[in-house]
């Protein structure tokens, strides 16, 4: 039984990682020069799904809260930064290698740590491999000029924190939030998008005092869960686990992961820490409160969102497959607010001009001016495209028909339900307004 099932979910990760590749969402990194482990390039349907994740994320929890402040910090900085930071000295994962095959393997993910499971040559001893890519900033070659390449957005905007508080003069609690790049040099990337070198983080730093800590911490507990919900990730398969204090990084008192059961096993999706007052104090940061006349240095609870990984877990969530007249179709049940296409508009026939014409400027020109994300799809036969539509996750798909001409009217056949009704031209844009 538990065979079927692991091969039920292989089956499940090729079908994804297909999908993604056939219809333009994830392709692999330097493809066609053999691969660059761990590296993904997003194709359009991709980036218009990454766009509408991190756009719904900054509109929940940046622009419709007046406590929250945006940043977007350089991806370099100075070396200081991550020796205050406690990532030059601590930031590493533990490693072996294979003194016959000198292929290296995290220490932690493999059951015997004496022999190499690829050619039964020997390990060598035990070492901390950190994760940061170093790289060199100007001309000098000296170690003055080292600089990382973040592994996480977070120092960004503790950086900043001096910067915002002059800036906005916020009141606590407040948070700084930041999207951007993150990367980390993993020992062994797997399993496509989930554990990547180069990755996308939304992160939030927010401040408090440190005896509200449980009171925000449970706060953006629930702050996440919700997220994830309103996006349409499947919470049957959402998970929280207490990480164990051995687990925690260094920075942190208390570390809850929501962990999601992917097709490869339960792991991590999202996280949140408190964070204490370690990163403030680590680079000699204060706040002072003017109206209580004090300086403090605020506390930290950070929810932490990988982007890649909310894209994963969407695709999971969304992937169907159904039976119709002996055919099984798939399809992606995007929410219409995340799809990267809302509607895609087709003439019944491309070599007929007068259907193209009305299609292209009575139907999609408007639309497309309207909610930008619509597609114009003229390739092959009506039932061909709408498999293609069905697998890109487009919600609607309009069809520009001969009784278009005479009664101003299109079908709009449903993803979901494969239904097909008559909607008035003069009506379509109410019409998807409603169902987004
Ligand atoms: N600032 C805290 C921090 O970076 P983390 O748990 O190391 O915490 C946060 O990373 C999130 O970033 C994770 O929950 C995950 O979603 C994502 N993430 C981390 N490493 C990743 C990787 N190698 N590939 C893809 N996503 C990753």
């Amino acid at each position: 039984m538990r065979d079927i099932n692991k091969k039920k979910d292989n089956d499940l990760m090729e079908k994804i990682v297909s999908l993604c590749k056939r219809r333009g969402f994830v392709f692999p990194g330097s493809e066609i020069y053999g691969g660059l482990g761990g590296t993904y390039d997003w194709g359009h349907f991709g980036v218009a799904l990454k766009n509408n994740i991190k756009q719904n994320w900054w509109k929940k929890f940046v622009d419709s809260r007046k406590d929250m402040y945006g940043i977007d910090a350089a991806i370099l900085m100075r070396q200081e930064v991550w020796q205050a930071s406690g990532h030059v000295a601590g930031f590493a994962d533990p490693v072996v290698e294979c003194e016959k095959c000198k292929r290296r393997f995290r220490a932690d993910q493999i059951e015997d740590k004496k022999k190499c499971v690829e050619c039964d040559g020997k390990l060598g001893d035990l070492k901390q491999f950190n994760m940061m890519f170093a790289t060199k900033v100007g001309a000098s070659e000296d170690s003055s000029a080292t600089s990382y390449l973040r592994p996480e957005t977070a120092q960004g905007m503790f950086v900043n924190f001096k910067n915002t508080v002059d800036a906005f003069h916020p009141r606590l609690p407040f948070g700084m939030a930041q999207i951007g790049k993150a990367f980390r040099n993993e020992i062994t990337p797997r399993d496509f998008i989930f554990r990547v070198r180069e990755f996308e983080q939304m992160e939030i730093e927010y401040f408090i005092r440190s005896e509200d800590w449980e009171k925000y911490f449970e706060y953006w507990k629930g702050e996440m869960l919700n997220w994830m919900e309103e996006v349409g990730i499947d919470m049957a398969k959402v998970h929280e686990l207490e990480v164990a204090p051995s687990d925690r990084a260094h920075y942190s008192k208390r570390t809850i992961d929501f962990e999601f059961d992917y097709p490869f096993g339960k792991k991590e999706l999202f996280g949140l820490a408190y964070r204490t007052d370690s990163d403030l104090k680590n680079h000699k940061l204060e706040y002072v409160d003017e109206e209580e006349k004090e300086k403090i240095v605020p506390h930290v609870i950070e929810p932490t969102f990988g982007v890649d990984r909310a894209v994963l877990a969407l695709l999971l969530s969304v992937y169907v497959e159904d039976e119709k007249d002996g055919e099984i179709r798939s399809y992606l049940k995007f929410k219409p607010s995340i799809a990267p296409v809302i509607c895609a508009v087709s003439p019944l026939l491309k070599n007929k001009p007068e259907l193209v014409e009305y299609a292209n400027t009575k139907v999609y020109a408007p639309l497309k001016a309207e909610f930008g994300r619509v597609a114009w799809d003229d390739n092959g036969n009506i039932g061909k495209r709408y498999r293609k539509q069905d697998e890109i996750g487009t919600p609607f798909c309009i069809v520009v028909d001969f009784d278009t001409l005479k009664d101003d009217t299109v079908t709009v056949r449903d993803r979901d339900t494969g239904k097909q009704e008559r909607v008035k031209v003069s009506e379509l844009q109410n019409y998807i307004k409603e169902k987004i």
